[in-house]
């Protein structure tokens, strides 16, 4: 069965995640890849999820309480530019960023190129060797298509022999398909 972007995203994240593995939401929003996360890094695992919006991370604690997942995520209130600093040397199996804006919330609080980017760059440091990176584009929305196309091309002029990079696009969906990225770091 061909799947759509965000369930092959999961899917793939949640097959490489093995028990003890640190993983990084980088925007954690209503929660449901933080949790899919938390369940894939086991007892010893953690996850580190960012968000920006008090709203986003409220969503996500309640969805982890219940699911009595809690205790193996770090809910952090930050920009996804400032990985490195709350990560330190640490090095991560899977990083997610799901971008644009929160479902249920205010629309007008998206992500931007200008810390996408960077988030992006840190996180590719981060990812330890045949770790992998998952990027959700939303090219519909205001200001979405400037940051699909940004962060695109920082894909496409990855080194190959340090990255395998797949562009997952169903192409006969109308009105700007959902674009993903995924990324495995060879070395
Ligand atoms: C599409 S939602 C994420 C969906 C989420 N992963 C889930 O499974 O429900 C995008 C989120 O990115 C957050 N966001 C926007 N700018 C951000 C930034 N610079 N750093 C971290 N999160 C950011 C928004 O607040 C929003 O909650």
């Amino acid at each position: 069965m061909i799947k759509r972007s965000l369930e092959f995203a999961r899917q793939l994240i949640f097959e490489s995640l093995r028990d003890g593995d640190i993983a990084i939401d980088g925007t954690a929003g209503n929660g449901n890849d933080t949790l899919l996360l938390a369940k894939g890094v086991g007892e010893k695992g953690k996850v580190y999820a960012f968000d920006i919006q008090q709203e986003a991370l409220d969503n996500t604690y309640k969805l982890l309480v219940n699911n009595k997942l809690e205790r193996r995520v770090v809910l952090i209130k930050e920009s996804h530019d400032c990985l490195k600093q709350y990560l330190g040397n640490l090095k991560a199996k899977a990083i997610m960023f799901n971008f644009g804006y929160l479902p249920g919330g205010n629309h007008e609080i998206i992500t931007k190129l200008e810390s996408t980017i960077p988030a992006i760059e840190q996180g590719l440091e981060i990812l330890q060797k045949n770790g992998i990176m998952s990027l959700m584009l939303y090219p519909g929305h205001y200001g979405g298509k400037w940051e699909t196309d940004g962060v695109i091309t920082l894909a496409k002029n990855l080194n190959p022999r340090h990255y395998t990079v797949l562009h997952y696009n169903l192409i006969n969906l109308q009105n700007f398909p959902p674009q993903l990225l995924l990324i495995q770091k060879k070395i």
